[in-house]
């Protein structure tokens, strides 16, 4: 008798899927098409938590205002794209103090090799500039962010992948001493769908000072994108949209029947760049344009990006101090006595 797999009645696993985003600014294109699309499309089907990990963001922020201003913008930003609170979890890092606890608990089984060859770390230290132990211990922070909350899934861009193959490291030595107590996370990474150059042509990036904000006023957006770079090509003759980065990002935003003819204006000679750079705008100003009245709605109301915030960190602690309690427990530390 052949043995077939059942592929009925099954009962769907829902997967926690988790994703840190660091408050490092208003997002812009690139942000969007590389990870906030993704992390958005996630909420349907599995149960996602995402956070602003605002004390990751110490590595690198140390002026309050800016930080609370990130932060606020952020979860603005991802609210207004379609992130949906019913559905996802959204809070901030540091409404749930567990993760700084936690992260100590890992630390005692991180041995230092570990650390020493994380990407964040070891280029600082080679270009010879002096890196604090927050930036040595970035590792471990994301790894108590991950296994705070049993989390299966955790949607990343490919430089993060070995920040969860460490997670993955230290919570097998942790189960490795204590048993099984953390749950074994796997990286998911996000391929950026598209892609996204920058008004110089190279990848949009905020360290190369080329990226267009989601959000930017209709007024500077229209400046931004009348000096994306392209070549000097007279306006008589054909152009190449394939070779051309503004019709990349035209691509983006515009339906196919849209990217079809403006590739036609550009192989039949006779147009400008000015005249794309126009199609451009009139695009992305459309692209956005639901969520950014959704975004001016919430700005208006601040009290309820705070409420949405503070439900999101109810439901991420109620989780984080299951887990927590766990891990204390296995250590031989027990329930705190409060
Ligand atoms: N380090 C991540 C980044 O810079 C942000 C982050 C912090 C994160 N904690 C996390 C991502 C936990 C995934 C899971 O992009």
């Amino acid at each position: 008798m052949q043995i077939r797999p059942q592929t009925f009645n099954v009962t769907p696993i829902i997967m926690r899927v988790l994703s840190g985003i660091q408050p490092t600014g208003r997002s812009h294109w690139g942000n969007y098409f590389g990870a906030i699309r993704q992390h958005i499309a996630l909420q349907d089907n599995e149960q996602a938590f995402y956070f602003i990990a605002d004390l990751h963001a110490l590595t690198t922020i140390h002026d309050p205002k800016l930080l609370e201003e990130y932060t606020r913008e952020m979860a603005l930003g991802y609210l207004a794209l379609g992130l949906d609170p019913q559905r996802a979890t959204l809070f901030r890092q540091s409404d749930v103090p567990e993760v700084a606890e936690l992260t100590w608990l890992l630390m005692t089984v991180t041995p230092m090799h570990l650390l020493e060859k994380c990407h964040a770390y070891k280029d600082k230290k080679a270009k010879g500039l002096p890196a604090d132990a927050g930036l040595f211990n970035y590792p471990v922070l994301m790894a108590a962010d991950i296994l705070l909350y049993d989390s299966d899934l955790v949607p990343v861009g490919a430089d993060q992948v070995q920040h969860v193959e460490v997670t993955r490291d230290i919570a097998q030595r942790f189960n490795g001493i204590y048993g099984e107590v953390l749950t074994l996370p796997q990286a998911h990474v996000v391929e950026a769908t598209a892609k996204v150059p920058g008004t110089d042509g190279e990848k949009m990036s905020k360290s190369y000072d080329n990226t267009i904000e989601i959000f930017e006023d209709p007024k500077r957006l229209r400046k931004k994108i009348m000096s994306i770079k392209t070549d000097s090509t007279p306006v008589e003759e054909p152009k190449d949209p394939e070779r051309c980065s503004l019709f990349a990002l035209y691509q983006l935003f515009a339906t196919p029947e849209q990217q079809e003819a403006l590739a036609k204006r550009y192989r039949a000679g006779g147009m400008g760049y000015g005249e794309a750079k126009q199609a451009l705008y009139d695009a992305a100003i459309a692209y956005f344009a639901e969520a950014r009245a959704r975004r001016e709605q919430l700005a208006a109301n601040p009290s309820l990006v705070d409420d949405i915030l503070k439900t999101g960190a109810q439901k991420a602690r109620a989780k984080a101090r299951e887990v927590l309690n766990r891990a204390r427990t296995a250590c031989g530390l027990g329930q705190a006595r409060l």
